[in-house]
């Protein structure tokens, strides 16, 4: 708490002018308690985000700052006080403890463990709010990161310091293509973060558990404001990931951190911002809603050499009703971010897993980090596939197809087949290389559609037990060259054989 006399000395030193109001003490008093929120009065010399104490030594968070009235979000159980209850400020901006140790912890925003463990040591805070590095701090993206996912790392590729959108409706697999992210980040020496806001407490359990069952956790810091927490916890979740995100950055690692999801995140900001009587805008929105997220997500960056090199991948997800891109905040996010992953219910449905809509997904920065291996082969994929299903969708109405046509066809529908993926079952940069490639040149046109699960299953296994150097000779040189092709051709032959001959018999 600042003192009088520290005011008097600024006086005299001429630092604050005369005009200017200043108070004789900091200590303010609440006047209303509304769902996470306290109204104090008495208080003038506040800033946003300033760290704010009540005498019962809960704390809270300047939020909204009016002309004699300041908005406090409170950071512990509001139900512990009441109007009356004196506040001081602190003068320090609201924080959460950054430490190596934070690796493998479940914590809420404010850095309370919810893992039954100890508390976080208290060593280095991180400010929840920090301006995001400007230009002449970062470089362009260059690095790539593989989520061991065939359509997104072929198609879609991100690269490190990328933001890249996850956007569908409810059920879609959303949070699945995200975990299953973080798991395919192991022994690459990637930090990941998941930060769940307004999620049912069951459904981050789930996610604990699978990132324990893949081991994963070692290397991850799990985030949670669940759907039972007050807004303003579910307000700060977000910030606060990204503070910890921040630390590991600053020290020159990778980081990947997923906000699952930006909508609830939006509806808790919405509610808090109502119950400050803030005007509301478009779908009751208050208009600095875009700034909420673009704020955060600047944050997610490349640093340039000279400031350590670190990177922080940003994986947001937003949740659509019946699709509707064009809804207030999928809009604003989109625009915010480098480019977005379009999940279906329909494609879901239909069993095409991951269910992405390839034709409007896009990655508007990763192809510059896409490893070569994966262009020679995935190059041309996106538009072929575009007109592939332009193509089926006509020839659903024609009866006498010519030859030509029949055969684009065909090979369309075996890369579609290629591109589903069971969750978990992620696959490294050169399975991936070999099994596109293999479709892509047409080696399994051939081969029945109902028989394509089975082929890749036997191929990826061939391959990781005779042909283990092969797979290493890409994943090193990151490019497949004539001899490779050779080989990988015999293998395919070898198999295909494999399975004509297994037909044969059965008949
Ligand atoms: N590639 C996949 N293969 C098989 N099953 C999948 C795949 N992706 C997702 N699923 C299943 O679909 C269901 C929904 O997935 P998920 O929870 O990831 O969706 P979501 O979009 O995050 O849902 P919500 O909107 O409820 O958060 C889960 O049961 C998950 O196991
Ligand atoms: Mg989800």
């Amino acid at each position: 708490m600042k003192s009088i006399d520290d005011y008097l000395k600024k006086i005299k030193t001429g630092i604050v002018p005369d005009k200017f109001k200043f108070r004789i003490t900091e200590v303010g008093s609440v006047v209303e308690i509304k769902d996470g929120v306290a109204i104090l009065d008495g208080m003038d010399n506040v800033s946003f985000g300033e760290l704010v104490e009540f005498e019962n030594g809960i704390k809270g968070m300047v939020i909204d700052i009016g002309i004699d009235k300041v908005g406090i979000i409170i950071l512990g159980d509001y139900l512990k006080l009441g109007s009356g209850d004196k506040a001081y400020l602190t003068g320090l901006q609201a924080s959460i403890p950054v430490t190596d140790d934070l690796l493998g912890r479940v914590l809420d925003p404010i850095g309370q463990p919810l893992d039954g463990l100890n508390s976080p040591s208290e060593r280095m805070r991180n400010p929840l709010e920090k301006i995001a590095p400007g230009v002449v701090y970062r470089q362009p993206v260059s690095v790539p990161l593989q989520t061991g996912i065939k359509a997104i790392d072929a198609l879609i590729p991100i690269g490190r310091g990328q933001r890249e959108l996850i956007i569908g409706d409810r059920g879609t697999g959303k949070t699945t293509i995200a975990v299953d992210s973080i798991i395919n980040q192991k022994g690459q020496n990637v930090v990941c973060i998941y930060c769940a806001i307004g999620q049912k407490e069951s459904k981050v359990a789930a996610v604990v558990d699978l990132l324990k069952r893949y081991s994963v956790l070692d290397y991850s810091v799990i985030l949670s404001a669940s759907a039972a927490t007050p807004v303003s916890q579910q307000y700060l979740a977000p910030y606060s990931a990204c503070a910890i995100g921040e630390y590991f950055m600053d020290k020159g690692k990778d980081v990947l951190i997923v906000y699952d999801d930006l909508t609830k995140h939006a509806w808790a900001y919405r509610q808090l911002s109502l119950v400050l009587r803030r005007p509301a805008g478009r779908e009751a929105y208050p208009g600095d809603i875009f700034y909420l997220h673009s704020r955060l997500l600047e944050r997610a960056c490349c640093l340039s050499k000279k400031y350590g090199g670190g990177t922080m991948t940003a994986l947001p997800i937003v949740e659509t009703l019946e699709g509707d891109v064009s809804a207030y905040i999928p809009t604003n996010i989109i625009s915010i971010t480098d480019g977005q992953i379009f999940l279906e219910t329909d494609l879901f449905n239909s069993g095409v897993r991951p269910a992405i809509n390839i034709g409007i997904s896009v990655s508007r920065v990763g192809g510059k980090a896409q490893v070569k291996a994966m262009k020679q082969v995935a190059s041309k994929l996106k538009l072929d596939l575009a007109q592939y299903r332009e193509m089926a969708a006509f020839s659903q109405f024609e009866s006498d197809l010519d030859e030509e046509t029949k055969k684009f066809l065909n090979r369309g529908s075996k890369i579609t087949q290629i591109l589903k993926q069971n969750k978990h079952q992620l696959l490294s940069l050169s399975k991936q290389v070999s099994i596109i490639w293999a479709g892509t040149k047409g080696y399994l046109d051939e081969l029945p559609l109902d028989k394509v699960t089975q082929f890749e299953d036997r191929f990826m296994e061939v391959l990781s037990t005779k042909k283990n150097e092969h797979l290493k000779r890409i994943e090193e040189q990151k490019a497949i060259n004539t001899s490779d092709e050779k080989d990988l051709l015999l293998v395919v032959k070898e198999i295909l054989k494999e399975f004509i001959n297994s037909d044969n018999n059965k008949k």
